[in-house]
């Protein structure tokens, strides 16, 4: 039986977008653009703006009468295990509730943008589109993730500037956990020499590889602790 995905990777899924264009070059791609998204950090959660090409509509439109919900999706995550999409017609609350490190339960709630008949037949449209291709194609790629990270080919990964929420994730997770339990089988080695705050089982990335955006959420601190994928412990 394949890995089935750990519910960090269920959740990196849906906060960077540079993705997009290679594992939904059919679905989601055609309707948005590449690796263009707001990412906007607000404690221990997150949110991701994307918009879709059709904002560009509203060039002619005076600002004072733009309506943007048409024209982009809201990506929240809610620290630590809870996504609410925001799209057009509907909005979808996805809790990912971790069963083992390999194995996530999925509850998920679909919320129509309004009671009559006709918005109750758009947010179904758009929920059956995005259950049926999107939704697919996302697990078909964190089943990918996850079965490379059991290999144990890599023994950390590095996130980049494109993914500042996850890192934001990953370090405020980190810091949640307490210590017993991050470190309880952990790997043995030494954490990263230039780094002593680091914990066994974490890599420091250095606070001149992030962005600006994460630098000025990061409270501070010099620099982002990455947890080993082997070390992760729920
Ligand atoms: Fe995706």
């Amino acid at each position: 039986m394949p890995p089935k995905p750990n519910w960090k990777l269920h959740v990196e899924s849906f906060i960077e977008g540079y993705h997009i264009r290679h594992a939904h070059p059919e679905t989601f791609f055609p309707l948005g653009f590449d690796n263009l998204n707001v990412v906007e950090l607000c404690g221990p959660h997150a949110r991701v703006t994307y918009p879709f090409r059709r904002i560009e509509r509203l060039r002619d439109v005076p600002p004072a009468d733009r309506d943007p919900s048409q024209v982009m999706s809201y990506l929240y995550h809610v620290f630590p295990n809870t996504i609410v999409s925001v799209l057009s017609h509907h909005t979808n609350v996805l809790l990912l509730d971790p069963v083992s490190t390999g194995q996530t339960r999925q509850i998920m709630f679909q919320l129509a943008h309004g009671n009559d008949d006709a918005a109750l037949e758009d947010a179904r449209r758009d929920a059956d589109f995005v259950t049926t291709t999107g939704v697919n194609e996302d697990l078909a790629l964190v089943t990918s993730i996850q079965r490379s990270l059991k290999t144990g080919a890599n023994d950390h990964l590095t996130f980049g500037k494109f993914e500042a929420a996850i890192a934001h994730f990953h370090k405020t997770l980190s810091e949640a956990l307490p210590r017993h339990r991050l470190t309880r089988g952990s790997i043995a080695e030494p954490a990263h020499a230039a780094h002593p705050d680091a914990l066994p089982g974490q890599t420091a990335l250095l606070c001149d590889q992030l962005t600006p955006a994460m630098r000025n959420n990061d409270c501070g601190k010099q620099t982002v602790m990455i947890t080993r994928p082997s070390a992760s412990r729920w």
